[in-house]
């Protein structure tokens, strides 16, 4: 019914609807030798890439799902450099730290601060035993003509917690509808973007001068983002919201439902305001259906239902910017949990989102998103604060209004970054499978 036109059978399967699998590993590489890669980014990659149709069609799913995508200078170790038409992409994430609030590189996985990583194979499977026997395959076939130069696993979390991020929230609730593709299929309050707001060379792509090729590619960003969950909920046992007839618990978990815009059953606090309503969290008939406007309350100051600041307000305004439709991301993060105590050379466990966001121009989708509307303490409204669940300063302390639904003043304090750090990432282009065969293995 969907696909009127767009090539499905070309486009990687992870940038429309997620490969959505329990277990996912990112596997970060560097082109070794370009020569002999090309022939087999051909022979023994293209013909494992899982395109959206395969995605779609559940008897065509192969048992490990694989996709792959290339940062500028991996599109430059294969000899092409003709520009993308997207300067974050050319620069790097590494590059743009700063511009994304990033306090340095301190943080950042060693791995990621540079431009050696020229691209990431992403794998995803019901198990890891799968997707390890993939990756042994796959090493096997590439030989010495790639390096591994980092990954990462991540995992859906376990149990009742399937779908949740770390700090306990329903995620993957709100992605756009895209038109062309599921448009017609859209859930009440889905917005409905153009194809060539994710994919370039499509309706709605306003980017100038891209080769032919790179038509429905799109731009991965990823990023590894640690979560530090206890600190999180002690911020939260800490400091419930008073009042509203509430006991400290539950104003604790409204503060948390407030800082992110939707309780941990992912119902969104602009139709819940002071309880968690599960039934209305899981019925995606009516989760998405909101746009933080009342006809009772007026739109450009009231904070009673759900604040200026909340993380899913802050990165999709909805009414407060008419639904602004340039701005939007396809999202297919998936939690993690690493021990990656030998390159850390101490004890670690660290656990957070690894994130991972399409859009055919990253300007425009997750670096607005990030640095003009998350960090900036003046978006929707003067002085509402940054994102308290992404919004970085540079490490730089952030004051946050509108926690408090009685008393829109009242200020919440946060130092340094203290619940979601940056652990850097890169910027890379995810090519439709054509490009791969006409243009970049050969
Ligand atoms: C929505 C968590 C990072 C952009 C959400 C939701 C949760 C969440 C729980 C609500 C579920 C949903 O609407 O699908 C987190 C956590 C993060 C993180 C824990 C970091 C560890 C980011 C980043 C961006 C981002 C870095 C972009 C700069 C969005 C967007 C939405 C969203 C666009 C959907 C908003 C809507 O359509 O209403 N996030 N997120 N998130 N997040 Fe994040």
């Amino acid at each position: 019914a969907n696909a009127a036109n767009l090539n499905l059978d070309d486009i990687q399967g992870d940038i429309l609807i997620g490969m959505k699998k329990n277990q996912e590993l990112f596997y970060f590489f560097s082109i070794l030798d370009s020569s002999d890669f090309k022939p087999k980014l051909a022979s023994d990659i293209l013909p494992n890439i899982t395109s959206t149709s395969q995605l779609l069609d559940v008897s065509k799913q192969p048992v490990t799902m694989l996709n792959i995508a290339f940062s500028a200078t991996g599109l430059s170790a294969l000899g092409v450099d003709e520009s993308l038409g997207d300067s974050a992409f050319a620069g790097g994430q590494f590059k743009d730290l700063r511009s994304l609030g990033d306090p340095g590189s301190d943080n950042w996985v060693p791995d990621f601060a540079g431009t050696d990583i020229h691209g990431v194979l992403l794998f995803a499977s019901d198990s890891q035993d799968n997707i390890n026997d993939a990756v042994f395959e796959l090493e096997s076939a590439l030989g010495g003509s790639i390096k591994k130069v980092y990954s990462l696993a991540a995992a859906a979390r376990p149990g009742s917690q399937a779908g949740h991020e770390h700090f306990g929230f329903l995620d993957g609730i709100s992605n756009p509808a895209v038109e062309g593709f599921n448009a017609d299929q859209a859930m009440p309050g889905q917005a409905r973007i153009s194809s060539g707001t994710i994919l370039l060379g499509e309706t709605g792509d306003f980017g100038r001068g891209r080769p032919a090729w790179a038509k429905d590619g799109s731009f991965l960003v990823f990023r590894q983002l640690k979560q530090l969950v206890p600190e999180f909920n002690k911020f939260l046992v800490d400091n419930p919201i008073v009042g509203n007839g509430l006991t400290r618990e539950e104003g604790s978990e409204l503060l948390g439902a407030r800082m992110m815009g939707r309780w941990k059953s992912g119902a969104p606090i602009d139709l819940a305001p002071l309880r968690d309503d599960p039934e209305l969290g899981a019925d995606p008939l009516r989760n998405n259906n909101f746009t933080y406007a009342h006809a009772d309350l007026d739109l450009s100051t009231d904070q009673s239902r759900c604040p200026f600041s909340a993380h899913t307000r802050k990165t999709r305004p909805r009414a407060d910017q008419g639904e602004n439709l340039v701005t939007q991301i396809m999202r297919a993060g998936i939690p993690y949990v690493s021990d990656d105590e030998a390159a850390a050379n101490t004890t670690s466990t660290e656990r957070g989102l690894a994130f991972v966001a399409y859009q055919s121009n990253i300007g425009n989708g997750f670096r607005f998103m990030q640095q003009t509307w998350a960090n900036s303490i003046n978006f929707v409204n003067p002085g509402v604060g940054v994102d308290p669940i992404i919004g970085s300063l540079a490490g730089a302390e952030r004051v946050i209004k509108g926690m408090d639904p009685s008393n829109a003043n009242q200020t919440i304090t946060l130092t340094g970054n203290n619940f979601v750090i940056s652990r850097g990432g890169e910027y890379f282009f995810a090519p439709s499978l054509s490009a791969i065969a006409s243009k970049l293995s050969v």
